[in-house]
């Protein structure tokens, strides 16, 4: 089956790397479902131009994390999830999605972690000096961005002269790794 669904609150450009690999018969899954807390996000538009179903809700109008991921959980019932890929998605996954969903939760983190956890890790990168960075895929579990490793590449960024250099090399590393590892991942 390898029904997958994707998480993401921006730009979805990990997200359309997904689909394109998907589209051009690399990735053998079929991508279920777009899960958003910004229901105006430009990952929706992807999903709507993809006629990939879409559930958007605002945590806010919530009274619980454990609210709003029951109704997460029941959509990824209800379209057979197996996998959930994490692109850019900017809450802190809880104790319900990780207790129905154990073990099968990835997340793409732009360091090489366990340096730069958190939020804007290539900016931590650049305010420390680093000179290598590089980009992680691991298996979310409770703690923030500590879960197993499963691939790493890093980018020796001493010649790249602004941020915006070292986000597009990112970006690229990302758009081929993903892909890859979310096939390691199914294929098992
Ligand atoms: C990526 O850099 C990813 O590593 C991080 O969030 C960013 C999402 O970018 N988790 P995009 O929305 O896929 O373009």
């Amino acid at each position: 089956m390898n029904n997958i669904a994707v998480f993401a609150s921006g730009y979805g450009s990990n997200f359309q790397a997904i689909i394109d690999s998907i589209k051009s018969n690399y990735l053998s899954a079929s991508i279920k479902l777009l899960v958003s807390d910004k229901p105006n996000c430009l990952a929706i538009e992807r999903a709507h131009f993809e006629n990939i179903p879409v559930f958007s809700f605002k945590a806010k109008n919530y009274p619980s994390k454990e609210l709003y991921e029951k109704k997460i959980l029941k959509q990824l019932d209800k379209y057979n999830i197996e996998l959930i890929v994490l692109a850019g998605y900017m809450r802190i996954i809880g104790e319900t999605l990780l207790k129905g969903f154990k073990g099968k939760i990835l997340n793409i983190h732009p360091s090489l972690l366990p340096n730069y956890k958190g939020k804007d890790a290539i900016g931590q990168a650049i305010i420390d000096k680093a000179k290598i960075t590089g980009v992680t895929v691991h298996y979310v579990n409770e703690e923030l961005d500590s879960g197993e490793i499963v691939e790493q590449v890093s980018l020796d960024i001493t010649n790249l002269k602004t941020r915006n250099e070292i986000e597009l090399e990112i970006h690229k590393i990302e758009h081929k790794l993903y892909p890859k590892v979310i096939k390691k991942v199914l294929e098992g």
